[in-house]
């Protein structure tokens, strides 16, 4: 087993070196192999993401990445900057399946901007189609208009688009995830469209509808997205798994993370088809407090769990990491992003410290 090790930009080489710290003490036989990527690739080699660094991903099981991006990288070309790391790393590597739970600790409660009551045992999964969309869709660019509200005047565009195989192999995931979690039969999964505006999300709509004929067994509703951004934060808990495509899925996600109040704590999956996967914080680079060694290096620490579970198969040592982060968080152990009166503050290293201890008291 390989993993491919890239730490990125900002907070991201602090917050990776303890999870590989952590995933050096399972005692496991796995390969790790690192290379730069984002703005940190950028300065070295000129690029992103650099023929050496995509290839290392590739012949890779996994890929545990950090995070890109860097304020002082926002006037090079859109082609060389570090988020086009990413996105090309999502592309090549076919990574159409992104998995984003938004879960609310207990111990975190507290931590939330709604009220304790209504995010209280909150549970649920963002499922995202990462690879098609407005993201990826062609034609794009600028050109002159030659119709519209100002003919003649400059203007850009993108392409929103999603084949029915996109559409059918991420809804069979999403459907997958709301069976798995209800224990192997039932659920509830909620397909988020814009079908009253948008060509693309009626098809969507349907092609969803039509996949559920093979899931009897799930529930599954609809919504558009207005709504659920509204519903959202008006009765979190009444959502289990939402599928929905990549830009409407990269808001929501961000909205629900915002939920737990922490997103510091919240890890992602994104995978293929041959469950080959990326594992990430949700999280950016905050490049504002990198190197100051005060950032949560928890979500990544349960990203890495996460690769454990979906591409090792190492569903034990997943669980393992998991029950020392809640062991840390009942000790009232804090980095500033989860930090109140009462509880002891620690730096990343300490926490990443704590969860080690954490880890070798299980035996
Ligand atoms: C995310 C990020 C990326 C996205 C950016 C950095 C390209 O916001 O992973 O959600 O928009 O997908
Ligand atoms: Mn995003």
């Amino acid at each position: 087993m390989k993993i491919a090790v890239l730490p990125g930009d900002g907070i991201g080489p602090e917050i990776v070196a303890e999870a590989v710290k952590v995933l050096k003490a399972l005692d496991l036989r796995f390969e790790m192999e690192s290379a730069p990527v984002g703005g940190a690739a950028y300065d070295v080699a000129g690029h992103p993401l650099p023929e050496s660094t995509l290839k290392l991903a590739l012949g890779a099981d996994a890929v545990l990445f950090g995070a890109v991006g860097d304020w002082k990288y926002d006037t090079l070309d859109r082609p060389l900057r570090p988020e086009q790391a990413i996105l090309g790393l999502r592309k090549h590597l076919g990574l159409f399946a992104n998995f984003r739970p938004a879960i609310c600790y207990p111990q975190l409660t507290h931590a939330s901007s709604l009220k304790p009551e209504l995010v209280a045992g909150l549970d649920i999964l963002i499922v995202r189609e990462l690879t098609g969309d407005i993201y990826f869709g062609q034609p794009r660019g600028r050109r002159t208009a030659v119709d519209g509200h100002f003919p003649g005047a400059e203007e850009a565009f993108d392409t929103m688009r999603y084949s029915k195989p996109e559409i059918e192999r991420i809804a069979h995931v999403a459907f997958q995830a709301a069976r798995q979690r209800a224990g192997g039969r039932g659920g509830k999964l909620t397909s988020v469209d814009k079908a009253n505006v948008l060509e693309t999300f009626q098809f969507w709509k349907d092609i969803v509808t039509e996949v559920h004929a093979q899931y009897p067994d799930v529930k599954l509703d609809h919504l558009y997205v207005d709504n659920a951004a509204m519903q959202l934060v008006k009765a979190p808990k009444a959502f289990d798994v939402i599928v929905t495509g990549n830009m409407f899925g990269d808001i929501l996600s961000d909205e629900a993370a915002m939920l737990t109040g922490s997103i510091g704590m919240l890890p992602s999956a994104s995978l293929n088809a041959k469950n080959q996967g990326l594992y990430e914080p949700s999280h950016g680079s905050a490049p504002d407090i990198a190197g100051k060694g005060v950032a949560n290096p928890l979500a990544t620490i349960l990203s890495a769990a996460m690769m454990l579970r979906y591409s090792l198969n190492q569903a034990e040592a997943a669980a393992r990491i998991e029950r020392a982060v809640d062991t840390v968080l009942s000790q009232g152990l804090r980095t500033g992003d989860i930090w109140r009166e009462g509880d002891t503050r620690v730096g990343t290293v300490a926490m990443g410290d704590a969860v080690l201890a954490a880890l070798n008291a299980q035996g």
